[in-house]
């Protein structure tokens, strides 16, 4: 088999270039989408390894949350440094484990701390001016959401920008009324927030 190993060379010669290929596409400027998925991977940091206890939006509404009759993060991160945040994580607390975080992920996870609070206030606005037609699981499948052809919620805003998102519900879209003038940019950015949740992740069953 004269051939394969100057094939296995010719793979560890073009390694080098698929490398500087990826970290080209990862060093190009993307900004909006960056800050998005640095989010979106904080968040995802937050389900993986503390939903269970602290609730998907911070507030221990969860059976263990209330079993150890948790802080509500959304109440306490403010209050906290960066550092200390750090620390909690990194060290654990009475009834948390400690963390073993790389440097980018917990930059991630603690960008995601800090705007936990704007999904359950995004929540608040979904649940007055949303819920009706898009239903509690963001599917339409309410008599009103089925009435209006409301969108379902979860297969559109993977397809979507937060600029996307905050323009159609700034702007209406088909039956949907325009938004602008009835809720404040920040109720608008909030519920984009939360909306991006959905659906809600599940917790463990008890
Ligand atoms: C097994 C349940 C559990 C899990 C999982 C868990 N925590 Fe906790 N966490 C707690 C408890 C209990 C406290 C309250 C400790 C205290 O202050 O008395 C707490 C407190 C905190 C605090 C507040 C500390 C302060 O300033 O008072 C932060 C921040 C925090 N957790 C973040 C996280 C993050 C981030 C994760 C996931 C990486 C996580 N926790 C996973 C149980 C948990
Ligand atoms: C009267 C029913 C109704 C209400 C109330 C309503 N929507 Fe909609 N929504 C719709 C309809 C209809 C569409 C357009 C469906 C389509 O694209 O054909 C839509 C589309 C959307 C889309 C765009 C989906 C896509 O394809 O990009 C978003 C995002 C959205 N709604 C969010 C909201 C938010 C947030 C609220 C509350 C502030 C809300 N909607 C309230 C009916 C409604």
């Amino acid at each position: 088999m004269p051939r394969l190993p100057s094939r296995l060379w010719l793979m560890a010669a073009a390694l080098p270039v698929g490398v500087a290929l990826v970290v080209m596409a990862l060093a190009a400027p993307r900004p909006a989408r960056h800050a998005e998925a640095d989010w979106e991977a904080g968040r995802a940091l937050f389900i993986r390894n503390c939903v269970t206890c602290h609730g998907p939006d911070g507030r221990g509404d969860t059976v263990e949350g209330k079993r150890l009759a948790i802080v509500d993060l959304t109440a306490r991160v403010p209050k906290r440094s960066d550092d200390d945040l750090r620390n909690t994580i990194q060290n654990g607390a009475m009834g948390m484990r400690g963390y073993d975080f790389t440097e980018s992920e917990m930059t991630r996870l603690l960008g995601f701390l800090r705007t936990m609070g704007d999904i359950g206030a995004g929540y608040a606005v979904f649940a007055q001016n949303c819920l009706t037609c898009h239903g509690p699981d963001g599917k339409a499948q309410t008599t009103k959401g089925l009435a209006n052809k409301a969108a379902d919620l979860t297969m559109a805003i993977p397809r979507r920008t937060d600029a996307q998102l905050r323009t159609v519900i700034e702007s209406g879209k088909e039956l949907m009324p325009a938004w602008k003038a009835l809720l404040s940019e920040k109720q608008r950015a909030q519920v984009v927030r939360y909306i991006k949740t959905l659906p809600p992740p599940r917790t463990p069953p008890q």
